[in-house]
């Protein structure tokens, strides 16, 4: 091997030129501060649907919660009148986060710091001492309240799924999905009412693209994950689909379990070392599957550019926002919801099965150690390119040993970035 192979070229000491195909990946695009930064601008800020939560986190007039577009803080509101608002967590004045809570009710929002107080579309309606005391000092005579409102962003809305844009003419989230995964996506979000379960929230120290990577790879699931194998929820012999948008960012990893414990060859048994034969379970009941949606698949995870992954396994319902925080960090809030019609036993169920997900779950705490050593390894490490070469971009897409989908999103991000 050529040890200099990515390490000539300018003075950083690697060359930003992306190498020809997408089956290499070069490493400083999950650590650059000049990459995240134009992300910032091309992505988060750009012509995409963020996802920012979900309907039934604000069910009513005046229900609010924080949360983020990209990086950047944002409060989500229904008014009176019942629409959604999204609007920047910066106070006009000097830039406070204002909104502490992280969920709640409020007929306005009034800024620790200095007051200023903002209604629940964002509008600016009071400052304190605007006129001043006994007619000296206070806001210039020609302040106008109407110019010193939040920012903005432009809000949608399907299925109870609730995105923001900056963008002012993007297309529907309808088209933004595409035909492949609309379909999916509103097997999930399919009109009936949902209720908050609860929210994990965790911090990995890697970079947000990877996660996406992980819920695009079909092929890490079958062998670092126990849980999946062991018990049929996720094994290469299961029925599987893995569809893309037409543009490659957007992705799906579909699997049909089997009833019972997964029939698995010896030959796929030697290739995965997490498939634990003798395993069994004290509560089998966490396996438990109550079929729930118009889709053939018991699991489907999507992968919604930028931030969203919406997955559903078996009675799993839970949607994760990534947020980035620099290159080489970012946070997870993993939203767990149920539908209103569940009686009490199916939301035992749905919180007992979510015991696999979250920041230490039994299969998210091996994602989340992989993807810290990934970084660790491309952070530290001499300078190189990571390869995505397993299976063909034309193939059918059945079959879970390949990488397709993550050089569709790596295609994608390409020219959207401009490398
Ligand atoms: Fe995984």
């Amino acid at each position: 091997m050529d040890v200099n192979r990515g390490l000539s070229g300018n003075s950083n000491g690697f060359d930003r030129a992306w190498p020809d195909d997408a089956t290499r990946i070069p490493d400083w695009i999950y650590t650059d501060q000049d990459v995240y930064k134009r992300e910032i601008e091309k992505i988060f800020l750009g012509r995409h649907w963020n996802y920012v939560g979900l309907e039934c986190e604000v069910p009513e007039p005046g229900s609010y919660m924080r949360s983020y577009v990209g990086p950047f803080p944002v409060v989500v509101t229904r008014d009176m009148d019942g629409a959604l608002h999204v609007f920047e967590n910066r106070c006009a004045h000097r830039g406070v986060e204002f909104c502490r809570e992280y969920r709640g009710k409020a007929d306005s929002f009034i800024c620790p710091y200095h007051n200023w107080t903002y209604d629940l579309k964002g509008d600016l309606t009071a400052i304190p001492f605007r006129r001043g005391v006994k007619g000296k000092g206070g806001a210039p005579k020609d302040f106008e309240m109407s110019e010193y409102g939040l920012r903005r962003f432009r809000v949608s809305t399907r299925g109870g799924v609730i995105f923001a844009t900056a963008c002012e003419d993007l297309e529907s989230i309808e088209d933004y999905l595409g035909p492949e995964i609309c379909a999916e996506f509103d097997a999930t979000f399919d009109g009936t009412e949902f209720t908050l379960l609860g929210v994990h929230r965790n911090i990995l120290p890697s970079n947000w693209k990877l996660y996406q990577e992980n819920l695009k790879d079909p092929y890490h699931a079958t062998l670092l994950h126990t849980y999946l194998t062991t018990f049929g929820l996720f094994v290469s012999s299961n029925e599987s689909n893995i569809p893309t948008d037409k543009y490659g960012r957007h992705g799906g990893l579909l699997s049909r379990r089997p009833e019972g414990r997964p029939d698995v060859s010896e030959e796929e048994k030697s290739n995965m070392q997490a498939f634990k034969q003798t395993m069994e379970l004290n509560d089998p009941r966490v396996l438990k599957f109550f079929p729930e949606a118009d889709s053939k698949w018991s699991g489907s995870v999507l992968t919604i550019f930028p931030t969203l992954t919406a997955l559903r396994q078996t009675n799993i319902l839970n949607t994760r926002l990534l947020v980035p925080r620099g290159p080489n960090e970012f946070m997870m809030l993993w939203t767990v919801f149920g539908r209103s019609d569940d009686d009490e036993e199916m939301t035992r169920h749905r919180l007992r099965q979510n015991n696999i997900f979250g920041p230490a779950g039994f299969l998210g705490i091996e994602d989340n150690e992989a993807l810290k050593f990934l970084q660790d390894g491309i952070r530290k490490a001499m300078p190189r390119e990571g390869l995505a070469v397993l299976g063909e971009d034309d193939e059918a897409t059945d079959t879970l040993i390949t990488e397709r989908a993550i050089r569709g999103m790596y295609r994608y991000y390409r020219d959207v970035m401009g490398f």
